[in-house]
């Protein structure tokens, strides 16, 4: 498969940011149908277009997760988009916090991939595409539990990506560095719309590049890290002690 159109893609987080744009973006790439999941779905927007499935889905919960594979047998692509952000550092940060981003961006993220690997070998050639961030490769000390979360993340994603080479199921990371969603509430970065950065993540997608950064910001970062590793260290040091 190189292009989405006429695929089915499943989405999580999909009520607002950038899992709402995904599902837009889907729909404009030609998607034969979209399922488009969240917590709580009197939250989920109309987006006026039948191809929309929407379906409850809290991907930290175990059932949940059994009754959505269910319903959702069909799908060829899976977006793992849902995720929190706590701020906090290490030793400071409330330990509950440092959990939930655990809980949600790696456990829960992990929950879907075993949960559907089946599915998509099945239904190959398929595609898992897990949103994690350009954190993974350093942290912000400031976000520093939501960093290890998304380092953890990486980390699977680069299993997976070895575990279903030979099964037919393309596994994508994206790593952003900041888009103008609720996310980044109160940053006065200038930063991208999710609409857009969702265009350009399914661009890619479609262009078979596996390891995604969709936006300037995240650029800077990775080229500086690329550079050398404690280059993103040293700007990441120097941004949290300006805060
Ligand atoms: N914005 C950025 O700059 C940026 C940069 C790098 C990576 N990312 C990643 O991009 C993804 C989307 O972020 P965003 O900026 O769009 O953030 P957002 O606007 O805060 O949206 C987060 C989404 O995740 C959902 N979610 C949270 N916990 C969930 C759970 N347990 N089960 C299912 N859904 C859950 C939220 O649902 P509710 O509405 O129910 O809370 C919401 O739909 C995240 O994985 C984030 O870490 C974002």
């Amino acid at each position: 498969m190189q292009t989405l159109k006429n695929s089915v893609i499943l989405i999580t987080g999909a009520n607002r940011g950038i899992g709402q744009s995904l599902v837009k973006a889907a729909l404009e790439k030609g998607a034969h149908k979209v399922y488009a999941t969240c917590r709580d779905l009197s939250k989920m927007p109309d987006f006026g277009d039948e191809r929309v499935v929407p379906l409850a889905l809290d991907i930290t919960n175990a059932s949940q997760v059994a009754n959505v594979l269910k319903a959702t047998t069909d799908i060829q692509v899976l977006i793992n988009n849902a995720g929190v952000l706590n701020a906090g550092t290490i030793l400071n940060g409330e330990r509950s916090t440092i959990e939930q981003d655990m809980e949600v961006n790696y456990y829960g993220t992990l929950n879907m991939m075993r949960a559907y690997a089946t599915v998509l070998e099945n239904n190959s050639p398929s595609r898992i595409i897990n949103i994690t961030s350009i954190v993974a490769y350093s942290p912000l000390p400031s976000i520093a539990g939501y960093a290890a979360s998304k380092a953890a993340l990486l980390s699977a994603t680069y299993s997976v990506r070895i575990e279903l080479a030979k099964k037919g199921v393309t596994v994508h990371a994206v790593n952003p560095g900041a888009i103008d969603t609720d996310m980044n509430k109160g940053s006065d970065w200038d930063m991208p719309s999710p609409d857009i950065v969702a265009q350009t993540i399914l661009d890619k997608v479609e262009n078979n590049e596996l390891d995604i950064i969709p936006e300037e910001i995240g650029l800077g970062m990775y080229n500086a890290w690329k550079e050398s590793p404690s280059k993103l260290a040293e700007m990441f040091h120097n941004m949290y002690h300006n805060n």
